[in-house]
């Protein structure tokens, strides 16, 4: 081997290592192209679906009354749950739901933002006075999650938990054969 031959071999190898580094450079440049395009346009486009409410007037009227709170049986099987978020508490603070069974969850601010997220699944929404909020979700497990309020809404934040418990389908069946809405709150 040449002096020759080695200061050739280091040039190759300068090259292609600047062949790599421009490929890397190129790839970072294109992923935050992409994240900045895919943010600025979902920041821009409408929502896809967006339900309002008056938030002054949750308790006189409407979806949020609280005789319409809690758990209903939908005719098709499935259930829905409408809740309020308020300094410092969820209403119902039980939400009541059976197993094995699809659940949409419907629920809204009465007063500042809030957040409801359900320890140990994906259920996690900012409540934001004015707007719905909804989350679809099922349970294949009995069992109580914990609600947590998930945005901080003021000095009481941390004590603003809920419940969700889970109960057998065919139990839920039995107590929801009267009608009404249930939940488990003060069980
Ligand atoms: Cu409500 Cu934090």
């Amino acid at each position: 081997m040449t002096v020759q031959d080695g200061n050739h071999s280091a040039e190759v190898a300068a090259r292609i290592e600047k062949r790599w580094a421009v490929i890397s450079v190129l790839v970072v440049v294109v992923f935050v192209l992409l994240a900045a395009y895919a943010g600025i346009h979902q920041a821009v486009m409408p929502q896809g679906r967006v339900e309002i409410t008056d938030p002054t007037r949750l308790h006189l009227s409407g979806e949020f009354v609280e005789s319409n709170l809690g758990t209903e049986t939908e005719p098709d099987g499935s259930v829905t749950v409408r809740a309020i978020g308020q300094q410092y508490s969820f209403t119902p603070a039980c939400i009541l739901v059976p197993a094995e069974t699809p659940i949409r969850l419907r629920a809204t601010s009465a007063d500042v933002v809030h957040g409801i997220l359900i320890q140990g699944t994906n259920v996690n929404t900012m409540l934001v006075p004015g707007y719905i909020s909804e989350q679809f979700m099922r349970f294949e497990k009995t069992g109580d999650y914990l609600m947590p309020c998930q945005e901080f809404c003021s000095f009481g934040h941390e004590g603003m938990w809920g419940k969700v418990r889970v109960i057998d389908k065919a139990e839920f069946a039995a107590r929801a054969k009267n009608g009404g809405r249930l939940s488990c709150v003060g069980e």
